[in-house]
Protein backbone atom coordinates (compact mmCIF):
# COMPACT_ATOMS: atom_id res chain seq x y z
CA UNK A 1 0.00 0.00 0.00
CA UNK A 2 1.17 3.52 -0.21
CA UNK A 3 0.61 6.50 2.07
CA UNK A 4 1.36 9.95 1.63
CA UNK A 5 1.91 12.03 4.89
CA UNK A 6 1.40 15.78 5.70
CA UNK A 7 3.53 18.18 6.74
CA UNK A 8 7.11 19.41 6.58
CA UNK A 9 8.26 19.20 10.72
CA UNK A 10 10.16 17.22 12.36
CA UNK A 11 7.00 14.88 13.67
CA UNK A 12 6.57 14.78 9.81
CA UNK A 13 9.79 12.64 9.73
CA UNK A 14 9.15 11.24 13.16
CA UNK A 15 5.83 9.74 11.13
CA UNK A 16 7.43 8.99 8.40
CA UNK A 17 10.44 7.08 9.90
CA UNK A 18 8.34 4.81 12.27
CA UNK A 19 5.86 3.98 9.09
CA UNK A 20 8.77 2.77 6.80
CA UNK A 21 9.70 0.30 9.68
CA UNK A 22 6.15 -1.39 8.10
CA UNK A 23 6.08 -4.15 5.84
CA UNK A 24 2.93 -3.39 4.57
CA UNK A 25 4.03 -0.28 3.48
CA UNK A 26 5.42 0.06 -0.42
CA UNK A 27 5.87 3.31 -0.54
CA UNK A 28 5.81 6.87 1.24
CA UNK A 29 5.17 10.35 -0.25
CA UNK A 30 5.51 13.42 2.69
CA UNK A 31 3.95 16.31 1.53
CA UNK A 32 5.97 18.76 1.02
CA UNK A 33 8.66 17.02 3.54
CA UNK A 34 12.22 18.21 4.66
CA UNK A 35 15.88 16.62 3.69
CA UNK A 36 15.49 13.94 6.31
CA UNK A 37 12.37 13.12 4.85
CA UNK A 38 14.09 12.76 1.34
CA UNK A 39 16.25 9.99 2.70
CA UNK A 40 13.31 8.00 3.98
CA UNK A 41 11.10 8.84 1.41
CA UNK A 42 9.35 10.61 -1.44
CA UNK A 43 9.31 14.19 -0.91
CA UNK A 44 6.75 15.85 -3.31
CA UNK A 45 6.13 19.63 -2.90
CA UNK A 46 2.72 20.44 -3.11
CA UNK A 47 1.04 23.40 -1.76
CA UNK A 48 -1.01 21.91 1.15
CA UNK A 49 -3.86 24.99 0.60
CA UNK A 50 -4.33 23.73 -2.53
CA UNK A 51 -6.72 20.64 -2.44
CA UNK A 52 -7.58 20.16 -5.61
CA UNK A 53 -3.65 20.02 -7.10
CA UNK A 54 -2.92 17.01 -3.76
CA UNK A 55 -5.84 14.91 -4.78
CA UNK A 56 -4.74 14.90 -8.52
CA UNK A 57 -1.76 13.96 -7.24
CA UNK A 58 -2.76 11.23 -4.72
CA UNK A 59 -5.15 9.93 -7.35
CA UNK A 60 -2.63 9.85 -9.96
CA UNK A 61 -0.20 7.31 -7.93
CA UNK A 62 -3.06 5.41 -6.26
CA UNK A 63 -2.44 6.44 -2.77
CA UNK A 64 -5.35 4.94 -0.45
CA UNK A 65 -4.35 6.53 3.09
CA UNK A 66 -2.88 9.93 3.87
CA UNK A 67 -1.49 10.82 7.39
CA UNK A 68 -1.97 14.65 8.30
CA UNK A 69 0.78 16.14 10.67
CA UNK A 70 0.28 19.93 11.13
CA UNK A 71 -3.62 21.03 12.23
CA UNK A 72 -3.63 23.42 9.37
CA UNK A 73 -4.85 21.58 7.24
CA UNK A 74 -7.53 19.93 9.54
CA UNK A 75 -9.02 22.93 10.20
CA UNK A 76 -9.25 24.07 6.62
CA UNK A 77 -11.03 20.73 5.89
CA UNK A 78 -9.01 18.76 4.35
CA UNK A 79 -10.75 15.35 5.50
CA UNK A 80 -13.52 16.25 4.28
CA UNK A 81 -12.47 17.06 0.73
CA UNK A 82 -10.49 13.37 0.47
CA UNK A 83 -13.04 11.11 2.50
CA UNK A 84 -15.39 12.85 -0.38
CA UNK A 85 -13.10 11.53 -3.06
CA UNK A 86 -12.72 7.64 -1.12
CA UNK A 87 -9.72 8.66 0.34
CA UNK A 88 -8.54 7.51 3.78
CA UNK A 89 -7.38 9.98 6.11
CA UNK A 90 -5.78 9.93 9.40
CA UNK A 91 -7.35 13.44 11.40
CA UNK A 92 -10.38 14.47 11.96
CA UNK A 93 -12.92 16.43 10.20
CA UNK A 94 -13.15 19.98 9.64
CA UNK A 95 -16.28 20.46 12.38
CA UNK A 96 -14.68 18.64 14.90
CA UNK A 97 -11.07 20.02 14.46
CA UNK A 98 -12.47 23.43 15.78
CA UNK A 99 -11.30 21.91 19.18
CA UNK A 100 -8.00 23.56 17.99
CA UNK A 101 -8.75 25.71 15.55
CA UNK A 102 -11.48 27.91 17.75
CA UNK A 103 -10.92 28.01 21.78
CA UNK A 104 -14.55 29.41 22.05
CA UNK A 105 -15.77 26.29 20.38
CA UNK A 106 -13.74 24.42 22.92
CA UNK A 107 -14.55 26.38 25.77
CA UNK A 108 -18.52 26.41 25.04
CA UNK A 109 -18.14 22.55 25.17
CA UNK A 110 -16.39 22.96 28.57
CA UNK A 111 -18.90 24.75 29.93
CA UNK A 112 -21.93 22.31 28.59
CA UNK A 113 -20.24 19.25 29.73
CA UNK A 114 -18.08 21.01 33.21
CA UNK A 115 -14.70 19.92 32.22
CA UNK A 116 -12.14 21.71 34.39
CA UNK A 117 -10.65 24.79 32.39
CA UNK A 118 -9.61 27.77 33.48
CA UNK A 119 -12.86 30.88 34.23
CA UNK A 120 -13.16 32.65 30.76
CA UNK A 121 -14.75 35.88 29.05
CA UNK A 122 -15.27 36.47 25.43
CA UNK A 123 -14.97 39.70 24.68
CA UNK A 124 -16.21 41.28 21.12
CA UNK A 125 -14.46 44.32 21.17
CA UNK A 126 -11.51 46.62 22.46
CA UNK A 127 -14.11 48.55 24.25
CA UNK A 128 -15.41 45.93 25.90
CA UNK A 129 -12.48 43.89 27.13
CA UNK A 130 -11.09 47.31 28.26
CA UNK A 131 -14.06 47.41 30.45
CA UNK A 132 -13.88 43.83 31.26
CA UNK A 133 -10.10 44.22 32.69
CA UNK A 134 -11.08 46.75 35.51
CA UNK A 135 -12.69 44.01 37.59
CA UNK A 136 -10.02 41.22 36.93
CA UNK A 137 -7.38 40.56 39.44
CA UNK A 138 -3.90 39.65 37.54
CA UNK A 139 -1.74 37.83 36.33
CA UNK A 140 -4.51 36.87 33.35
CA UNK A 141 -4.17 35.35 29.84
CA UNK A 142 -5.39 37.21 26.95
CA UNK A 143 -6.44 34.75 24.07
CA UNK A 144 -6.83 35.61 20.05
CA UNK A 145 -9.22 33.22 18.61
CA UNK A 146 -7.15 31.73 15.88
CA UNK A 147 -4.36 29.03 16.02
CA UNK A 148 -1.40 30.85 16.30
CA UNK A 149 1.06 28.23 17.12
CA UNK A 150 1.18 29.30 21.09
CA UNK A 151 1.65 33.00 19.78
CA UNK A 152 -1.76 34.41 20.25
CA UNK A 153 -1.67 34.19 23.57
CA UNK A 154 -0.23 36.47 26.17
CA UNK A 155 0.25 35.71 29.85
CA UNK A 156 -0.57 39.24 31.56
CA UNK A 157 0.99 40.56 34.72
CA UNK A 158 -0.44 43.58 34.68
CA UNK A 159 -3.28 45.68 33.17
CA UNK A 160 -0.55 47.61 30.82
CA UNK A 161 0.28 44.05 29.23
CA UNK A 162 -3.44 43.25 29.14
CA UNK A 163 -4.07 46.45 27.29
CA UNK A 164 -1.21 45.88 24.59
CA UNK A 165 -2.56 42.10 24.58
CA UNK A 166 -5.92 43.33 23.36
CA UNK A 167 -5.20 46.13 21.19
CA UNK A 168 -2.44 43.99 18.81
CA UNK A 169 -5.10 41.11 18.91
CA UNK A 170 -8.19 43.66 17.70
CA UNK A 171 -5.47 45.28 15.39
CA UNK A 172 -4.88 41.99 13.36
CA UNK A 173 -1.52 40.74 14.43
CA UNK A 174 -2.78 37.31 14.04
CA UNK A 175 -5.27 38.38 11.06
CA UNK A 176 -8.88 39.83 11.04
CA UNK A 177 -10.74 38.62 14.30
CA UNK A 178 -14.00 39.80 16.16
CA UNK A 179 -13.52 38.49 19.63
CA UNK A 180 -10.74 37.23 21.96
CA UNK A 181 -10.70 35.14 25.09
CA UNK A 182 -9.77 36.79 29.03
CA UNK A 183 -8.65 33.85 30.82
CA UNK A 184 -7.87 32.90 34.84
CA UNK A 185 -4.33 32.60 35.31
CA UNK A 186 -3.91 28.89 35.58
CA UNK A 187 -1.28 28.09 38.34
CA UNK A 188 0.52 24.09 38.44
CA UNK A 189 2.51 22.10 35.82
CA UNK A 190 1.87 21.77 32.19
CA UNK A 191 1.23 17.97 30.63
CA UNK A 192 1.00 16.95 26.88
CA UNK A 193 -1.28 14.03 26.89
CA UNK A 194 -2.09 12.17 24.02
CA UNK A 195 -4.85 9.46 23.07
CA UNK A 196 -5.33 7.78 19.57
CA UNK A 197 -8.90 7.64 18.38
CA UNK A 198 -10.94 5.43 15.40
CA UNK A 199 -14.60 7.26 15.32
CA UNK A 200 -16.04 4.74 18.00
CA UNK A 201 -12.53 3.93 20.32
CA UNK A 202 -9.71 5.28 21.95
CA UNK A 203 -6.75 4.37 23.12
CA UNK A 204 -3.68 5.98 25.44
CA UNK A 205 -0.72 7.25 23.60
CA UNK A 206 1.72 8.48 26.02
CA UNK A 207 2.25 11.63 27.72
CA UNK A 208 4.95 14.24 27.65
CA UNK A 209 6.56 17.51 28.75
CA UNK A 210 7.59 19.87 26.07
CA UNK A 211 9.80 23.07 27.08
CA UNK A 212 7.77 25.92 25.14
CA UNK A 213 9.73 28.47 25.91
CA UNK A 214 13.25 29.83 24.65
CA UNK A 215 15.31 30.41 27.52
CA UNK A 216 16.68 28.53 30.08
CA UNK A 217 14.96 27.91 32.94
CA UNK A 218 11.50 27.90 30.90
CA UNK A 219 12.34 32.11 30.46
CA UNK A 220 11.61 34.05 27.44
CA UNK A 221 9.41 34.11 24.45
CA UNK A 222 7.24 31.18 23.87
CA UNK A 223 8.20 28.91 20.86
CA UNK A 224 6.71 26.08 18.88
CA UNK A 225 9.05 23.72 21.61
CA UNK A 226 12.33 23.18 22.67
CA UNK A 227 12.57 20.05 23.79
CA UNK A 228 9.96 17.55 25.19
CA UNK A 229 10.68 14.26 27.23
CA UNK A 230 8.17 10.94 27.50
CA UNK A 231 6.86 10.26 29.62
CA UNK A 232 5.69 13.26 31.85
CA UNK A 233 7.17 12.49 35.81
CA UNK A 234 3.01 14.18 36.33
CA UNK A 235 1.34 10.82 35.16
CA UNK A 236 0.23 8.33 37.73
CA UNK A 237 -3.00 6.14 37.63
CA UNK A 238 -5.16 8.42 39.66
CA UNK A 239 -4.32 11.28 37.58
CA UNK A 240 -5.23 9.41 34.04
CA UNK A 241 -8.42 8.12 35.47
CA UNK A 242 -9.76 12.14 36.36
CA UNK A 243 -8.19 12.95 32.81
CA UNK A 244 -10.25 9.96 31.14
CA UNK A 245 -13.07 11.10 33.53
CA UNK A 246 -13.32 14.56 33.74
CA UNK A 247 -11.82 15.38 30.22
CA UNK A 248 -11.52 13.28 27.64
CA UNK A 249 -14.25 11.55 27.96
CA UNK A 250 -17.29 14.28 27.88
CA UNK A 251 -14.99 15.43 24.99
CA UNK A 252 -15.93 12.77 22.96
CA UNK A 253 -19.21 12.53 24.15
CA UNK A 254 -20.01 16.30 22.77
CA UNK A 255 -18.32 14.73 19.42
CA UNK A 256 -20.73 12.30 19.47
CA UNK A 257 -23.79 14.48 20.03
CA UNK A 258 -22.88 16.78 17.42
CA UNK A 259 -23.17 13.19 15.29
CA UNK A 260 -19.62 13.28 14.78
CA UNK A 261 -16.79 11.42 15.05
CA UNK A 262 -12.75 11.78 16.32
CA UNK A 263 -10.34 9.74 14.47
CA UNK A 264 -6.73 10.79 14.53
CA UNK A 265 -4.49 12.02 17.59
CA UNK A 266 -6.21 14.23 19.93
CA UNK A 267 -3.39 15.86 22.16
CA UNK A 268 -4.66 17.33 25.24
CA UNK A 269 -2.92 20.19 26.76
CA UNK A 270 -3.38 20.22 30.70
CA UNK A 271 -2.52 22.03 33.79
CA UNK A 272 -1.83 19.82 36.75
CA UNK A 273 -2.56 21.46 39.87
CA UNK A 274 -2.49 18.55 43.35
CA UNK A 275 -3.04 15.96 40.58
CA UNK A 276 -5.97 17.65 39.58
CA UNK A 277 -6.20 18.22 35.38
CA UNK A 278 -7.62 21.43 34.32
CA UNK A 279 -7.36 21.56 30.20
CA UNK A 280 -5.94 24.61 28.92
CA UNK A 281 -6.17 23.86 25.26
CA UNK A 282 -6.91 21.09 22.25
CA UNK A 283 -4.79 20.12 19.23
CA UNK A 284 -6.39 17.92 17.01
CA UNK A 285 -3.08 16.38 16.02
CA UNK A 286 0.23 14.88 17.46
CA UNK A 287 2.57 17.65 19.11
CA UNK A 288 5.78 18.69 17.74
CA UNK A 289 8.33 18.17 19.59
CA UNK A 290 5.98 15.67 21.96
CA UNK A 291 5.73 13.69 18.17
CA UNK A 292 9.72 12.75 17.98
CA UNK A 293 10.14 12.05 21.28
CA UNK A 294 6.91 9.19 21.58
CA UNK A 295 7.31 7.85 18.41
CA UNK A 296 10.87 6.32 19.06
CA UNK A 297 9.38 4.25 22.31
CA UNK A 298 6.55 2.34 19.71
CA UNK A 299 7.33 -1.16 19.71
CA UNK A 300 5.13 -2.23 17.07
CA UNK A 301 3.56 -1.35 13.70
CA UNK A 302 2.73 2.19 13.23
CA UNK A 303 0.59 1.59 10.30
CA UNK A 304 -1.13 -1.05 11.48
CA UNK A 305 -2.30 1.48 14.54
CA UNK A 306 -3.18 3.71 12.21
CA UNK A 307 -4.99 1.56 9.53
CA UNK A 308 -6.49 0.40 12.15
CA UNK A 309 -8.18 4.02 13.20
CA UNK A 310 -9.06 4.63 9.95
CA UNK A 311 -10.90 1.33 9.47
CA UNK A 312 -12.75 1.31 13.05
CA UNK A 313 -10.93 -1.63 14.42
CA UNK A 314 -8.63 0.33 16.80
CA UNK A 315 -10.34 -2.47 19.74
CA UNK A 316 -8.64 -5.07 17.93
CA UNK A 317 -4.87 -3.37 17.52
CA UNK A 318 -2.28 -3.78 20.04
CA UNK A 319 -0.17 -0.59 21.11
CA UNK A 320 2.89 -1.94 22.33
CA UNK A 321 5.15 0.37 24.09
CA UNK A 322 9.03 0.09 25.05
CA UNK A 323 9.83 0.85 28.55
CA UNK A 324 11.95 3.17 28.47
CA UNK A 325 12.41 6.78 28.44
CA UNK A 326 12.79 9.02 25.40
CA UNK A 327 13.91 12.65 25.74
CA UNK A 328 14.22 15.58 22.34
CA UNK A 329 16.18 18.54 22.35
CA UNK A 330 15.82 20.95 19.26
CA UNK A 331 18.26 23.08 17.48
CA UNK A 332 16.93 26.35 16.36
CA UNK A 333 18.60 29.15 14.11
CA UNK A 334 20.30 31.61 15.96
CA UNK A 335 17.14 34.23 16.62
CA UNK A 336 14.47 32.34 16.87
CA UNK A 337 11.05 32.79 17.59
CA UNK A 338 12.17 36.10 15.92
CA UNK A 339 14.25 37.06 12.97
CA UNK A 340 17.23 34.33 12.18
CA UNK A 341 19.31 33.89 8.85
CA UNK A 342 18.30 30.94 6.09
CA UNK A 343 20.03 28.74 4.17
CA UNK A 344 22.95 28.14 6.25
CA UNK A 345 24.96 25.13 6.01
CA UNK A 346 24.89 22.37 8.33
CA UNK A 347 28.54 20.69 7.93
CA UNK A 348 28.80 17.36 9.89
CA UNK A 349 25.12 15.67 10.01
CA UNK A 350 26.79 12.58 8.50
CA UNK A 351 29.28 12.48 11.24
CA UNK A 352 27.20 12.05 14.05
CA UNK A 353 26.62 8.15 15.72
CA UNK A 354 23.57 7.14 14.63
CA UNK A 355 22.31 3.99 16.68
CA UNK A 356 19.36 2.38 17.37
CA UNK A 357 18.51 4.63 20.48
CA UNK A 358 20.13 7.79 18.69
CA UNK A 359 17.69 9.80 16.35
CA UNK A 360 17.99 13.10 13.97
CA UNK A 361 14.69 13.92 12.77
CA UNK A 362 15.08 17.32 10.52
CA UNK A 363 12.49 20.06 10.44
CA UNK A 364 13.25 23.25 8.80
CA UNK A 365 16.17 21.85 6.54
CA UNK A 366 16.39 21.93 2.76
CA UNK A 367 18.94 19.58 0.52
CA UNK A 368 20.70 21.43 -2.03
CA UNK A 369 22.62 19.30 -3.57
CA UNK A 370 24.33 16.82 -1.26
CA UNK A 371 24.41 19.92 1.24
CA UNK A 372 22.03 20.46 3.85
CA UNK A 373 20.74 23.64 4.99
CA UNK A 374 19.20 25.66 7.90
CA UNK A 375 16.04 27.09 6.58
CA UNK A 376 13.96 27.39 9.20
CA UNK A 377 13.52 28.48 13.42
CA UNK A 378 13.35 24.78 14.46
CA UNK A 379 16.35 22.82 12.75
CA UNK A 380 17.01 19.71 13.89
CA UNK A 381 15.45 17.23 16.36
CA UNK A 382 17.76 15.37 18.25
CA UNK A 383 16.34 11.80 20.24
CA UNK A 384 17.51 9.78 22.96
CA UNK A 385 15.84 6.78 24.27
CA UNK A 386 18.14 5.32 27.56
CA UNK A 387 16.42 4.30 31.07
CA UNK A 388 17.10 7.67 32.38
CA UNK A 389 16.97 10.88 31.61
CA UNK A 390 19.95 12.59 32.52
CA UNK A 391 21.65 9.74 30.17
CA UNK A 392 20.05 11.07 27.16
CA UNK A 393 21.08 14.42 27.76
CA UNK A 394 23.89 13.72 28.26
CA UNK A 395 24.52 11.42 24.73
CA UNK A 396 21.95 14.44 22.81
CA UNK A 397 24.56 17.11 23.95
CA UNK A 398 27.52 15.37 22.75
CA UNK A 399 25.71 14.79 19.88
CA UNK A 400 24.91 17.89 18.56
CA UNK A 401 28.58 19.09 19.37
CA UNK A 402 30.32 16.76 16.67
CA UNK A 403 28.01 19.29 14.15
CA UNK A 404 29.73 22.31 12.68
CA UNK A 405 26.80 24.88 12.78
CA UNK A 406 27.47 28.03 14.90
CA UNK A 407 24.27 29.59 13.82
CA UNK A 408 22.17 27.07 16.05
CA UNK A 409 21.73 27.02 19.47
CA UNK A 410 19.69 24.64 21.86
CA UNK A 411 18.33 24.49 25.39
CA UNK A 412 21.24 22.88 27.40
CA UNK A 413 18.32 22.18 30.65
CA UNK A 414 15.66 20.04 28.72
CA UNK A 415 14.66 17.89 31.61
CA UNK A 416 15.52 19.82 34.46
CA UNK A 417 12.51 19.40 36.79
CA UNK A 418 13.22 15.33 36.54
CA UNK A 419 17.16 15.58 36.29
CA UNK A 420 19.12 16.33 39.69
CA UNK A 421 22.05 17.01 39.25
P1 LIG B 1 -2.17 27.55 24.25
O1 LIG B 1 -1.82 27.97 22.85
O2 LIG B 1 -3.58 27.83 24.65
O3 LIG B 1 -1.68 26.17 24.60
O4 LIG B 1 -1.24 28.45 25.19
C1 LIG B 1 0.17 28.47 25.06
C2 LIG B 1 0.80 28.43 26.42
O5 LIG B 1 0.34 29.55 27.22
C3 LIG B 1 0.42 27.20 27.25
O6 LIG B 1 1.21 26.11 26.93
C4 LIG B 1 0.65 27.71 28.65
O7 LIG B 1 2.03 27.71 28.95
C5 LIG B 1 0.21 29.15 28.57
N1 LIG B 1 -1.21 29.28 29.00
C6 LIG B 1 -2.28 29.30 28.18
N2 LIG B 1 -3.42 29.44 28.89
C7 LIG B 1 -3.07 29.51 30.19
C8 LIG B 1 -3.79 29.70 31.41
N3 LIG B 1 -5.12 29.85 31.44
N4 LIG B 1 -3.08 29.73 32.56
C9 LIG B 1 -1.74 29.62 32.56
N5 LIG B 1 -0.99 29.48 31.44
C10 LIG B 1 -1.64 29.42 30.26
N1 LIG C 1 4.62 21.24 21.39
C1 LIG C 1 3.46 22.04 21.30
C2 LIG C 1 2.63 21.83 20.12
O1 LIG C 1 2.86 20.95 19.32
O2 LIG C 1 1.66 22.57 19.94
Amino acid sequence: MKIAILGSGGREHALALQLSKSKKLTKIYCIPGNAGTEQISNNIDINLENFHDLYDFLNKNKIELVVVGPEKPLVNGIADFLESKNIKVFGPKKIVSQLEGSKIFTKNICEKYNIPTAKFKICYSKDEAFKFLSDCEFPLVVKADVIASGKGVYVCNSIDDANIAITEIFDGKFGKTEQLLIEEFLEGDEMSFFIISDGNDYKLFNTAQDHKRVGEGDKGKNTGGMGAYSPSSLINKDLENKILKKIINPTLQAIREMGEKYVGFLYAGLMINNNEPYLIEYNVRMGDPECQTILPLIDNDLFEIISACCNSKLLEQEIRWKDKKSMCIVLCSKGYPEKYKKNVEIKNINKVNSSENNYIFHAGTKLSGNKIMAVGGRVLNFVNISNNFSLSRKEIIEQIQTLDWDQGFYRSDIGYKVINE
